[in-house]
């Protein structure tokens, strides 16, 4: 079935459900009539499961056992307070030494709104990762200093090998690239030959060097729907939550590797729901790399870039947002009038995982920003094979991003 075909049966699914059962929350479909696939996705979960049944979407977990090791998960790191006299002075410092050594910064939203400010007022790139990767070739810099987690680092390192690449801290990885060591993946890959492999851009080079496609979430859906159109079966890797979002809304046959984002997987659907009825009026935008429960109360489900045009766009003044609180300043700073709310976590007393804050991506500030532009350390280097066989998709999706018009840029 082509894609347009698909989406006129969920439309009638939708309109199904709701005579078959008026118990079933009726959500309200919206589908992108630019890029031709379903962007929001706000009916109940009892609609969604039905979706399952008469589509008949495939949805596959690993069937024999991947057992993933326990991954360390670091407090965040307290950062010794600056007066703003001193804030200035080490921002001054820090811009003359990316002058000094033709260096540019290349930020992600969860990164500390000090950060993207310092990168926008020296000309460099605030974004996601799919704008993060594309941005380092644009660039005629020679150092791409990175402001956000490993896997960011590497994949400015692979697709600019010519280029130093620093990161204030080299021990910022990221959950789903810990929960996928390349060894045990590879295993898996060699156990389903028959399977397209599709890793999400949050993985190591040695994992990406194993794939045919990498894609971040702002351009899966439709790399996802345009492999299944040529008939293709796919190995996912390694969100099981996005993975399984993605086979749902797409109907695509995913086997799904097992790991999670420790962050968005402690958002919590019951919280969620008695916090949409304290402020009924609000959106709820949520992040796919959160769990089912939380993406079947989403008004829209998206990108980091995604989230921020629907707070840009939407007529609400509310939002309550399901991912990384570390994108509110960039939201804020577009929209300072909307009310933006943090989706609720495991809560008070709870762990510092489910505090809404990444803790790699609080390891970037700019105390050892300006330390490692003074010392030139923490530097990016990635062994030559490997970059060779981690090159290949990741060329394959900013291509495919080219061909498509799908960018992660934010408009102006
Ligand atoms: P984006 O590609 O949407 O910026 O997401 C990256 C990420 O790590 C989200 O947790
Ligand atoms: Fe990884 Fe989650 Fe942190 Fe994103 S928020 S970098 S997916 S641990």
């Amino acid at each position: 079935m082509n894609n347009s075909g698909w989406m006129a049966e969920l439309i009638e699914v939708h309109y199904a459900c709701s005579v078959l059962n008026n118990t079933l929350r009726t959500g309200n479909l919206k589908l992108t009539t630019d890029n031709r696939y379903l962007e929001s996705f706000p009916a109940g979960h009892y609609v969604l499961s039905y979706i399952h049944a008469v589509s008949g979407t495939m949805i596959q977990s690993a069937p024999e056992a991947v057992a993933l090791r326990p991954i360390q998960i670091p407090e965040h790191p307290q950062w010794p307070p600056l007066s703003s006299e001193e804030k200035s002075a080490l921002k001054a410092r820090i811009k003359h030494l990316l002058q000094e050594r033709n260096a540019v910064l290349v930020a992600h939203y969860y990164t500390d709104g000090d950060l993207q400010a310092l990168a926008e007022e020296t000309g460099g790139c605030v974004a996601d990762s799919l704008e993060m990767a594309r941005y380092g070739s644009d660039s005629s810099a020679e150092t791409l200093v990175v402001c956000g987690v490993r896997f960011m680092g590497e994949t400015a390192k692979i697709l600019n090998p010519e280029k130093r690449v620093l990161m204030p801290d080299l021990a910022a990885t990221c959950s789903l690239d810990e929960n996928c060591p390349a060894d045990a993946f590879s295993a898996f890959c060699d156990r389903h030959p028959d399977r397209t492999v599709v890793v999400y851009a949050n993985t190591s080079a040695a994992v990406k060097a194993r794939a045919d496609w990498v894609v971040t979430s702002g351009i899966a859906l439709p790399i996802i729907l345009y492999l299944k159109a040529r008939g293709e079966k796919i190995l996912w890797a390694p969100d099981k939550h996005l993975g399984h979002y993605l086979a749902r809304v797409t109907g695509t046959d995913l086997l799904l590797w097992p790991g999670a984002c420790v962050v968005h997987e402690e958002f919590k659907s019951a919280a969620l729901e008695r916090l949409h009825r304290l402020h009924p009026e609000a959106a709820i935008l949520v992040h796919p790399e959160s769990p089912d429960e939380i993406v079947d109360q989403a008004d829209l489900v998206g990108s980091t870039t995604a989230m921020i045009k629907a707070v840009t766009s939407m007529d609400n003044e509310e939002f309550i947002v399901a991912t990384d609180e570390g994108i509110f300043w960039k939201m804020q700073q577009l929209a300072p009038d909307k009310k933006l709310i943090i989706a609720p976590t495991a809560g008070e007393g709870a762990t510092c995982e489910s505090c809404g804050h990444c803790p790699w991506m609080a390891m970037n500030a700019l105390h050892n920003l300006e330390q490692v532009l003074r010392k030139g350390d923490n530097e990016i280097h990635i062994d030559p094979v490997l970059r060779e066989g981690a090159v290949r998709p990741i060329e394959r999706m900013l291509t495919f991003a080219r061909q498509h018009g799908i960018s992660g840029k934010l408009p102006g």
